[in-house]
């Protein structure tokens, strides 16, 4: 094994392997042009474990020096776009170590101490997702507050209330809109709910059974913001399931979203004429000048079946994996992304 370049996933392996890996499994199976999307998560993991690793005098803290100097270059090669990521070394997970080991030496080798793509991978997913479930509960909260603005001007605006679409009783325009609130505030405490449960730290299970190395869990979960450590590690390493809980959360913030959507496009049609959408927000056609297009709210609806559509797939994923880790799971990410 060359010592200070491993260009090639293969040589990180035992002498069970006679022939490199085929050009077209490396491609079927790399994940790295997707799951680069995790390099903050990987490294802010890495640092914290390598950090550990030295409290615990495992590495020596000339190691874990060398590891912190080799990740800020590395996050700074990332954001200017100068890393190279290369499909040969699979994943983004490799492809940090490989260019840690390439700058530091062995140092960057023995970050991987007591640990497995298996427990890291978890852990990225978990980070990444808690920053994104942040933001997402940022923005339902801003909408509710949009949506009370509109309110506060339309208290006495009437409109018709409807069951079964057919005109029932008048109400506040306000009213109507005040119901949205109550949706996205609970679609933003569902999340807040997955949070917790995603908030959860894998690191110390390796691949599937632990490790002899006298971790440290607790201090990772600390220095992470983590709620816990994950309490069983066959568990930790396999199950997707905090990111299923999500996908069902954003089902349901897309299934709200969709509704409203729906309203506007019913109530903005020639037969409702109940609102006017600025045209900065419209289309138009050029064949039918007479017609003015709410593309947005109809794509804001059409998205809903993508993620609802994602929830699917993660379930599905999950159903019939044996314990503990499959390579299944690395399908868990696009759709995560996306539902994003
Ligand atoms: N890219 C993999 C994934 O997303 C990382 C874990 C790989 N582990 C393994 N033992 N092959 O799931």
């Amino acid at each position: 094994m060359s010592s200070n370049q491993l260009d090639k996933k293969s040589e990180a392996w035992s002498a069970l392997f006679s022939e490199p890996m085929s050009e077209l499994v490396q491609r079927y199976t790399a994940s790295v042009f997707f799951d680069k999307r995790l390099a903050d998560a990987d490294i802010t993991g890495s640092l914290a474990h390598a950090d550990m690793l030295a409290a615990q005098g495992i590495i020596s803290t000339d190691d874990l020096a060398a590891i912190q100097r080799g990740m800020t270059q590395i996050r700074s090669e990332i954001e200017s776009g100068a890393f190279e990521w290369k499909l040969a070394l699979e994943d983004v997970h490799l492809n940090i170590e490989a260019r840690l080991t390439q700058l530091v030496g062995d140092a960057g080798k023995r970050l991987h101490t007591g640990r497995s793509r298996n427990d890291q991978v978890a852990t990225d997913i978990r980070l990444w997702l808690r920053g994104e479930i942040d933001l997402i509960a940022g923005l339902l909260r801003e909408l509710q507050l949009a949506l009370i603005e509109v309110a506060e001007k339309n208290i006495d605006v009437i409109l018709p209330g409807f069951t079964h679409l057919q005109v029932a009783q008048p109400v506040s325009f306000a009213h109507h809109l005040l119901a949205y609130v109550e949706m996205f505030g609970r679609d933003e405490a569902r999340m807040q709910d997955v949070r917790k449960r995603v908030n959860q730290l894998p690191l110390g299970s390796a691949a599937l059974a632990g490790t002899t190395y006298p971790l440290d869990r607790e201090r990772v979960a600390k220095t992470l913001g983590m709620e816990g450590v994950c309490q069983n590690s066959l568990d930790a390493v396999s199950d997707r399931d905090f990111a299923i809980e999500f996908a069902a959360a954003a089902s349901l913030v897309m299934v709200h979203v969709s509704r409203l959507s729906e309203e506007l496009v019913l109530w903005m049609s020639q037969n409702f004429a109940f609102i006017r959408i600025a045209d900065r927000f419209t289309t138009g056609s050029s064949i039918m000048p007479q017609k003015k297009n709410p593309d947005v709210p109809e794509l804001a609806r059409g998205k809903t079946g993508r993620v609802v559509g994602h929830l699917m797939g993660l379930i599905t994923l999950m159903k019939g994996q044996p314990l503990a880790y499959n390579k299944d799971n690395q399908e868990d990410k696009e759709p995560l992304f996306d539902t994003v």
